[in-house]
């Protein structure tokens, strides 16, 4: 690649204006029983030689307690509204066998079920975030799931669960009535969802002190008559949230195009689709404004990541993916976006956690690799429940082919034990971005860093080659009294501490 001549961008960091809290949330991961996620992912069972505990593989785990996950989002998906809660409890040996229809028609035995997800869920130390069936489920069954999960007492849910060996309820947060409703889950119109969301969620009980938060379902990407009609219709006391779901396609959804082995162009062109998030969530924010000014109501980016073309003979319907240093600046890219609307976006979940999409992580029997989103979701996990420090800047432009994207995204936040963190993306990777931040109400006595970067724009991990892409120390991030000067390279995701 050319080198072009180094750029300097002035920015301002108002640490003397904060006002918001990131919450831990927009780091949220989604598992959906799809290709090798749940079975080979995290589930090999009991009897596997790879090493697990009650059957959930413990690299797994150990890899993930790094990322400390917040909410992990079950069973779908696509997967969810198909879903029968009550196949997936009592002996495994008994459970029923089926089709999973949606992805790959593979034999579905429904060994990992509530139990089981439920298990791992505290085996990594996350809040479960479960999404219930509208699509093809019942009131009542849904309301059955609600109270054998959290109904402490005498009651035939309850009894149930005891007798396959919970006694104490769980404590569940997350509740999704229905996924992508005007889709794969029923085809609905905006107006048939929000009735039938009235009814279930009534039936959702908040049983003892649980409460549930329930998230309803929300717009495909730029379907704002679908927001527009959900806050007209939802009292804002049925509902606490609304998702959105956006995926960032390179092409089109017969053609996506390749995950590795693209070009400058294709890299620049997925680079801009993924700066739509930001138009879209400032558009559904705007309408969500007009109906809850007083920002009740949460914008809940529950699927989100990159969509490819799946591996070349790999199953087309088990959605596996490379995923290089291109996903994990548009990783960098969508959580700096989140949080600075954190305002309205209290969640996000990518797109999946493993084997699936924008993956953390991939198995293949008992191998795992991590991936440069991995080492995203590793380097900005310190944003989570940290308050938000405005900033303000221009960034400089990245050209390629007569069209240009800003080279730099950013967002800053303080935690609670005083230490500030500014993570960065550097799209451009033709050259250094030098940037100088003024920092304002900062006391700080010294800077560190990590650094996400690799020579090659296609560079991922594989089996062979698991350490292709890794996060390092950064050096080049400089303190003088209250200037920071920091040395972006070509093409790099960087985190910088002040402590
Ligand atoms: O993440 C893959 C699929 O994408 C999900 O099942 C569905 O909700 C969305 O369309």
């Amino acid at each position: 690649m050319p080198a072009c001549p180094q750029a300097i961008v002035k920015m301002t960091l108002n640490a003397d204006q904060i006002a918001d809290t990131i919450s831990r949330h927009i780091y949220g991961n989604f598992s959906e029983h799809l290709g090798h996620c749940i079975y080979g992912g995290i589930w090999v069972g009991e009897d596997s030689p790879i090493p697990n505990t009650r059957g959930i593989r413990n690299d797994v785990v150990a890899a993930l307690k790094r990322l400390a996950v917040p909410n992990l989002r079950w069973p779908g998906g696509c997967f969810a509204d198909e879903y029968h809660w009550m196949d997936g409890i009592g002996p495994r040996g008994t459970r029923p066998r089926m089709i999973n229809t949606h992805w790959g028609g593979v034999v579905e035995d429904n060994s990992f079920g509530t139990h089981e997800f439920l298990d791992f869920c505290e085996l990594i130390g996350t809040e479960p975030n479960i999404t219930g069936n509208v699509g093809s489920g019942t009131v009542e069954e849904m309301s059955k799931w609600v109270e054998y999960l959290t109904f402490d007492g005498v009651s035939p849910m309850a009894n149930l669960r005891k007798q396959n060996g919970r006694e104490n309820p769980w404590k569940i947060k997350f509740w999704s009535v229905g996924n992508e409703n005007w889709g794969c889950g029923g085809n609905m119109t905006a107006a048939f969802y929000a009735d039938q969301y009235r009814r279930f969620a009534t039936y959702c009980r908040n049983y003892g002190s649980n409460k549930l938060y329930k998230v309803a379902c929300g717009p495909g990407g730029d379907d704002y008559n679908w927001t527009e009609t959900i806050m007209k219709n939802i009292p804002f006391n049925m509902m606490d949230a609304i998702s959105l779901h956006h995926y960032t396609l390179f092409g089109n959804w017969d053609v996506k195009g390749p995950a590795t082995g693209f070009t400058e162009s294709d890299y620049f062109t997925t680079l801009q689709k993924t700066l739509y998030m930001e138009e879209l969530i400032t558009r559904h924010s705007t309408i969500m404004d007009r109906y809850d000014p007083k920002r009740k109501v949460g914008l809940i980016v529950d699927e989100w990541g990159t969509w490819y073309d799946v591996e070349p003979g790999t199953n087309p319907g088990f959605l596996f993916q490379q995923s290089t240093m291109r996903d994990a600046l548009i990783a960098g890219m969508n959580l700096n976006i989140f949080n600075n609307h954190c305002k309205r976006v209290r969640g996000a979940n990518i797109a999946q956690l493993i084997n699936v999409l924008q993956a953390v992580i991939f198995t293949e029997g008992d191998k795992m690799v991590l991936t440069p989103t991995f080492y995203v979701f590793e380097m900005y996990k310190v944003h989570q429940q940290a308050a938000l420090i405005p900033i303000s800047f221009k960034s400089p432009e990245y050209v390629l082919n007569g069209q240009s994207i800003p080279a730099v995204t950013a967002s800053a936040s303080r935690d609670k034990s005083g230490r500030i963190h500014i993570t960065f993306t550097q799209a451009d990777p033709h050259r250094e971005i030098e940037v100088s931040a003024e920092l304002m109400g900062v006391q700080a006595g010294g800077v560190t860093g990590t650094v996400l970067v690799s020579k090659e724009l296609t560079a991922h991990n594989t089996f062979e080659k698991p350490e292709q892409v890794k996060s390092a120390v950064f050096n080049s991030a400089k303190l003088s009294k209250n200037t920071l000067t920091v040395k972006l390279p070509p093409a790099s995701v960087v985190m910088v501490e002040l402590y």
